[in-house]
């Protein structure tokens, strides 16, 4: 989503600008803007596209010593040069970036119309800089401007905004979204997150919540309300992650090649000398609760759905609920259950709000999470990671295999069958056989239309719907995953002639069932199309998977599900790394 950059210093702000936004692109964007000083006046620039246009417009010889920038995903309004951030007020005097959601834009902008404010863009975030205007016409101080703006804004916001009349200041609104600051000898620097402040060396704090205030080379001023606040240390290693393709064309290729070295990775740190590892009071809450209610969105959602077979499966009594649903109607809030939250960015909004939730009403919960220091991470009980390094493509790969795998090792670390360091090195060989077979998987391509089922029974289902999504998300083509046993009760009315039916094939329980209805479609004209595992394959079948020890199937499962979506992805000469419409961490 949204991605903000700023700095006020000595540095050149037209590589810090451009190569911090670059650095942002993983959040997804489909504008962006810089605004900077050129002697006494804003300059802004926005393109709607890439940050390479975006470059052609910034001048090589850029001398200014404040500077903002901004990677915008469309919220309000559609993507266009004028829906881009910087937004400059009516007369020019502010220029800000803005990321979050004002939820009462509509009547400030009707209040600023009233007050003969012309408003250009159709977003949310242009009432901020009017909203500034107006109080900086009448107060004659910017902090008094931003105080009283502050009151009026709903939502959530981190703003950072140059004022004409201030060129030694870089001011910031901070209300429900992260602003970070990182302070070097060459300056105060900010960002949406510390990714593209890791390389400045300096030291990383957080701005108060609610906070408002400004920033000078060397200082940093923060207000909440009247009360003077101050920024709190964040404990940021400020080792910048390697975002190198390493020779394939695609991030997303990259991170399905790096699956082995991901499990390998929750083998170093979760297993010691052959027995689980966790933390005891981790493993004390969750053999104490009653349940456990698992909470994600996306393919995190479906991991979470893994964990529910995997904590059944150990006599635990579970459920998973997606994190927008249980929002609306939140429950098991009596103290008995552990909710165990489940996302790779640490960062998606609703389960943000979820945790906030949880953490009101005090009741404890574990965060599993590939992302240190993200804002779920900070703000957890408990929180494990999943090692996996950096993700880099918009769909998760790596990092929802290691959330599989996590939840089974945590599942099985309460008790029942052990999985051990060797059936995880049976997961990693089994891995790299798959993806070694790339080739077999483009044989398949050609069956593939506009529309497929992907069906699957018991734990493999959860792996149905990541395939279905993953189909959609780089694939552009609809797909619906199905326990097999549906098909009868109304989708078998689409098979037609030649209609493909990915299934795939690897438990015990509805094996049998799930082989009928492929009959069923064979014999009405579609086109199964079958991934299996080799203890459960048929002749006819069209991938056979090694085995894997019984808990580690679903993951496996998930390696040729991504890597099948990739190769349809690729073939159709799709955005692997960033499907139109997405972004890599869904933070409104
Ligand atoms: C799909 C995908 C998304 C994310 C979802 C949750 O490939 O990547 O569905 O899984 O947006 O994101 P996280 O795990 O960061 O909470």
């Amino acid at each position: 989503m949204c991605g903000i950059i700023g700095g006020i210093g000595n540095t050149d702000f037209r590589s810090f600008l451009l190569t911090g936004l670059t650095k942002l692109d993983y959040r997804g964007y489909d504008s962006a803007g810089v605004a900077y000083f050129e002697g006494d006046k804003i300059e802004i620039r926005k393109v709607c596209g890439r940050v390479a246009a975006l470059s052609l417009l910034v001048p090589q010889t850029l001398h200014t010593k404040v500077g903002i920038g901004h990677s915008r995903w469309a919220t309000h309004g559609r993507p266009s040069v004028v829906n881009a951030h910087p937004h400059a007020s009516q007369s020019g005097m502010f220029a800000i970036v803005h990321n979050g959601v004002i939820t009462n834009f509509k009547t400030l902008q009707n209040q600023l119309k009233a007050r003969r404010f012309q408003f250009v863009s159709q977003t949310d975030s242009e009432v901020i800089p009017h909203l500034l205007e107006w109080y900086y016409t009448r107060s004659g101080s910017v902090m008094e401007a931003l105080r009283l703006a502050a009151e009026e804004l709903q939502g959530s916001y981190a703003v950072a905004i140059l004022c004409k009349d201030d060129p030694n200041h870089l001011y910031y609104l901070k209300k429900g979204a992260p602003l970070l600051i990182c302070k070097t000898q060459d300056g105060i620097f900010v960002s949406s997150d510390p990714t593209p402040l890791a390389e400045l060396g300096g030291d990383f704090y957080d701005l108060p919540e609610g906070s408002y205030g400004y920033l000078g080379e060397q200082e940093v001023v923060c207000y909440c309300g009247e009360t003077p606040t101050a920024p709190t240390p964040f404990p940021y290693s400020g080792v910048a992650q390697s975002n190198e393709l390493h020779g394939y064309r695609y991030h997303m290729e990259k991170e399905i090649a790096d699956i082995p070295y991901a499990i390998a990775a929750l083998s170093d740190n979760y297993l010691s000398n052959g027995a689980l590892c966790f933390d005891e009071n981790l493993l004390s809450a969750l053999s104490g609760a009653k349940r456990i209610h698992f909470l994600g969105c996306g393919s995190s959602f479906f991991a979470c759905q893994c964990g529910v077979s995997a904590f059944r499966a150990r006599g635990k009594e579970a459920l998973a609920s997606v994190a927008s649903e249980w929002l609306g109607f939140p429950y098991d809030l009596d103290g008995t259950t552990f909710f165990i939250l489940v996302s790779q960015s640490g960062e998606t909004a609703d389960l943000i709000r979820c945790q906030a939730i949880l953490n009101e009403k005090a009741i404890p919960h574990l965060t599993v999470t590939n992302t240190k220091m993200s804002s779920l991470e900070r703000k957890s009980t408990y929180s494990l990671l999943l090692y996996a390094g950096l993700e880099t493509a918009v769909a998760a790969t790596k990092t929802f295999v290691s959330e599989v795998v996590l939840l089974e090792l945590l599942a099985s670390a309460l008790g029942g069958a052990a999985v051990t360091e060797a059936d995880l090195n049976c997961l990693i060989e089994g891995a790299n056989a798959v993806l070694g077979r790339r080739n077999d998987l483009e044989r398949l391509l050609s069956a593939f239309g506009e529309n497929t089922f992907c069906l699957a029974t018991g734990r493999l289902l959860p792996i149905a719907r990541e395939a279905a999504l993953k189909l959609k998300e780089v694939g552009y083509l609809h797909a619906e995953a199905l326990a097999s046993g549906e098909m009868k009760h109304g989708p078998l009315a689409l098979i037609g002639e030649g209609f493909p039916v990915l299934a795939l094939v690897g438990e015990i329980c509805g094996q049998e069932g799930l082989r009928a209805s492929l009959e069923e479609i064979k014999t009405r004209g579609g086109v199964p199309l079958v991934i299996s595992m080799a203890s459960y394959a048929q002749d006819e079948d069209a991938f056979v998977l090694p085995n894997v020890p019984a808990p580690l199937v679903p993951s496996l499962f998930a390696i040729v599900v991504d890597l099948f979506a990739f190769v349809l992805g690729q073939s159709r000469n799709h955005p692997v790394d960033h499907p139109r419409n997405l972004a890599k961490s869904v933070t409104v």
